[in-house]
Formats: C-alpha cells, sequence, structure tokens
C-alpha cells in the first residue's frame, strides 16, 4: 500500500510515524515533507496547497491512499478534485472545510444549529465594526474571517488594542484584501480543551482529549502561538463533561452536516471552553490539531491507517479505536523569537543522543542540509513522551528537551499540570 501526507509539521510526522508504526511495509511519500520526516517517507517536493499538482503526483506514484494534514490545501478543495478523480483522501471537502476556513460560516453554522457558543456579531466594514465595539464591553474577542495560520483572532483587552487590530485588517489588510468581514464576540473564560474525533457524518469516533498551551511563555503569557506544548488526558475533563459535550456539541455538529448535505470525511476538531455555565464552542478545526497530534496518536493502540479507511468509506459504525492507557506530554522546542521573527538554518545538536524508548522526536520546522539537521521554522521538535503518569512523561520530554541543542532554543516548562519553572 502506497500513503501520501500532504504537510510539513510536527503534526504530520506524528502522523507518518503511526502509519509506519501500523504498516512497517507500507510505501510512505510526503509531500513536502521535512528533516525528520524524511527518514520515514520519501519527501517529494511540489505545492502542498494546489490540489491540482498533488493530484498530479498521486498518479506518477500510484498513491492508494492521501492523508491531508493542514487546512490550507482543504481549503482550496483538494478532497473535492481527488474525489472526482476517484482518488482515495483523508479530509473534508471544501464546503466542510469553510468551518475552519471562515468564521462567518462556522458561527452562523453553530446559530442555526442550536450549538453553544459566544454571542456574536458580524461586521462588514471598518466604520461598522468601530461602531460594534464603541456598543461592548472589554474584553471581547475580534476574528478576522479567513485563514490567517492562527494570528486572526485577538482578544482585546480595551478599545485601543482594539483599535489597531481592527485597523490592520480593513486599513492595513495584513490577512490580504479579499476578505473584509469580522467577527466580534463575547470573551469566555474557562480552561480550554481540544476534543478531536474521526467522523465518516454519520458516526463519530472520538480520540482522546488533550490540553494545548498557546501562548508562548510559562503561565499563559505572551503572544499566542500555533501550540507550544500538549498533555493528554485533558486534567479538567470527567465522562459527565464528555456526554455534555457530546449532546450539546457533536451530534447538534453531526446533525447539522447532515442537514446542509455536507459529506464531511476526516477529522473534526471541536476548540472548546469549559465555562461556569457549561461548555462552549470557541472553534471548529477540520484536522488534526498541531501539538495535539503529537499527543494522541502515541496513545493510538489500532490502526490510524484502518480507521482512515473505514473514515474514507463511510463504515466507521463498524471500527472500533484502541487507546493506551499512559499519559503523554509534548513540549514543543521553537525558534528563539517565534511567534515572531526568527533565524532559520541553525544547526541542531544531540538529536542522536535520546534514547529513552518512551520518547519519540516530531520535527516540525526543520531540514537537512549538508548531513546536518537545521531549523527551518518557529516550531522546531516536537518531543513526545509517554508515561504511566503525567508527571513520568514530563519528566522523560523535559530530559530528552534539555539534551537537545540549537541556538536560541525556546520551550515552556510547565506543560504538566501543576509544574511550574
Ligand atoms: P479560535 O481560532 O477561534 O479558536 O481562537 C483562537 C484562540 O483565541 C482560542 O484558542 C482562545 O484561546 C481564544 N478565543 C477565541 N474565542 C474566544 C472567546 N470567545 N473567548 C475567549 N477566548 C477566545
Ligand atoms: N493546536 C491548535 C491547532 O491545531 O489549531
Amino acid at each position: 500500500m502506497k500513503i501520501l501526507v500532504i504537510g510539513s509539521g510536527g503534526r504530520e510526522h506524528a502522523i507518518v510515524w503511526k502509519i509506519r508504526k501500523d504498516n512497517p511495509d507500507a510505501g510512505l511519500f510526503a509531500v513536502p515533507g521535512n528533516g525528520g520526516i524524511c527518514d520515514d517517507a520519501e519527501c517529494l517536493q511540489g505545492n502542498a496547497n494546489s490540489p491540482e499538482q498533488t493530484a498530479g503526483i498521486v498518479l506518477d506514484k500510484k498513491i492508494d491512499l492521501t492523508v491531508v494534514g493542514p487546512e490550507v490545501p482543504l481549503a482550496a478543495g483538494i478532497s473535492d478534485v481527488f474525489r472526482q478523480k476517484g482518488m482515495k483522501v483523508f479530509g473534508p471537502v471544501k464546503k466542510g472545510a469553510m468551518l475552519e476556513s471562515s468564521k462567518c460560516f462556522a458561527k452562523d453554522f453553530m446559530k442555526r444549529n442550536k450549538i453553544p457558543t459566544a454571542d456574536f456579531t458580524v461586521s462588514y466594514s471598518f466604520e461598522e465594526c468601530m461602531k460594534i465595539l464603541g456598543n461592548r464591553k472589554f474584553p471581547c474577542v475580534i476574528k478576522f474571517d479567513g485563514l490567517a495560520a492562527g494570528k486572526g483572532v485577538q482578544v482585546s483587552m480595551d478599545m485601543e488594542e482594539a483599535r489597531d487590530f481592527v485597523t490592520g485588517i480593513y486599513k492595513d489588510k495584513i490577512f490580504g484584501a479579499e476578505n473584509q468581514k469580522v467577527v466580534i464576540e463575547d470573551c469566555l473564560s474557562g480552561t480550554e480543551m481540544s476534543y478531536l474525533a474521526f467522523t465518516d457524518t454519520k458516526t463519530f469516533l472520538p480520540m482522546v482529549p488533550a490540553k494545548d498551551h498557546k501562548r508562548v511563555f510559562d503561565g499563559d503569557r505572551g503572544p499566542n502561538t500555533g501550540g507550544m506544548g500538549c498533555y493528554s488526558p485533558s486534567d479538567t475533563f470527567n465522562s459527565g463533561m464528555e456526554k455534555t459535550i457530546r449532546e450539546d456539541i457533536v451530534l447538534p455538529t453531526l446533525k447539522g452536516l447532515q442537514k446542509e448535505n455536507i459529506d464531511y470525511r476526516g477529522v473534526l476538531y471541536f476548540g472548546i471552553m469549559l465555562t461556569e455555565k457549561g461548555p462552549r464552542l470557541l472553534e471548529y478545526n477540520v484536522r488534526f490539531g498541531d501539538p495535539e497530534t503529537q499527543v494522541i496518536l502515541p496513545r493510538m493502540e489500532s490502526s490510524l491507517t484502518d480507521i482512515m479507511e473505514a473514515v474514507i468509506e463511510g463504515s466507521l459504525e463498524k471500527a472500533d479505536v484502541r487507546w493506551s492507557e499512559k499519559k503523554s506530554v509534548c513540549v514543543i522546542l521553537a525558534s528563539g523569537g517565534y511567534p515572531g521573527e526568527y533565524k532559520t538554518g541553525i544547526e541542531i545538536k544531540g538529536l542522536a543522543e535520546i534514547k529513552d524508548t518512551d520518547v519519540t522526536i516530531f520535527h516540525a520546522g526543520t531540514k537537512k542540509e549538508n548531513g546536518r539537521v537545521v531549523t527551518a521554522g518557529g516550531r522546531v521538535l516536537g518531543i513526545t513522551s509517554l508515561g504511566d503518569d503525567i508527571e513520568k512523561a514530563a519528566g522523560n520530554a523535559y530530559r530528552a528537551a534539555e539534551k537537545i541543542e540549537f541556538e536560541g532554543k525556546h520551550y515552556r516548562k510547565d506543560i504538566c499540570p501543576g509544574r511550574k519553572d
């Protein structure tokens, strides 16, 4: 069997690693991959965001199954193109991907399907936005409608901050000129958690829950990032809560997709705020989370390939997914300066010294250059460890994190409940 994974992050490395574990003999390919993925798969040049180009690669290499990691190709309609050509693809069609690619679409979908979320208003111009903000209490949350690589949301503490962000969107067009819609919503407080499920639109199979750490510095300080580390399970999660999430959020989402004829086959990620009044849906992502995938897949005992095939065939109701009781922690090693500007091309040392069999190193922004592994992005490596309890898993991950060296290396020291610097 030949499988192609699209993407170049830690998430895609975790997917490749898991597929390799499930199928030692599979032919594995990645577009474009990274400095770690290339040890497990053949990395191919190509524009991962172009459905036609990747379809050409699938034909050329006789690929049986394509797994789409990031949201951009999904929003560009890769699954529509592949399905039309009769190619097996894991990931939703463009209409389904709009749950992530358009905040307005997602919020309207939540509203018409009675899914609990923050109250919101949509603005279509700078003037309208300023008027709405003038009548609101702060903090409030401002969301650019389109994809913005994790930078499209601001929790505004006051009018000055809000005005700067809105000016950036409407006047400086920091996210591009086409889409100028903005969602303004109530700021919710509570604990965030990531709840991911496989779905073929009829059935959903939840994954183990995970807790991401979005801010760059310890104690949830500093700017938002793509995610600085994760642990699984989430410590604030219990079975009562899961029941509420299923009944109030997941099932109405599935019913909404069915009613609106959106044939969704892939992963659906629910970004949830556990508030005093119950779980509220902050966002959908239409793909595996990153770094969530780096703690979830190491706990997955069933074959990921089998589950993905069941999703594509629409036979998920017959599938079963088993999870390890072990806990997992992933610490992200980032480039100095991330999520702002950072240098690349810096040699990474110490990778070969990590001998702990509970530890797996997932590469994100890395590449191989003249036999060396060098940095090539903001989030560089994800150090994941399993353990009988979360403290042990964190201890293993941090011991490995200390051994790996590159100039400017930065990581959070509190990716474990109760852990301080
Ligand atoms: P989103 O892409 O919509 O999940 O937003 C990114 C991040 O912004 C979330 O992970 C939260 O940390 C924060 N956020 C989004 N919406 C809200 C909200 N209504 N209240 C508080 N924080 C929010
Ligand atoms: N960890 C957040 C995301 O994948 O969007």
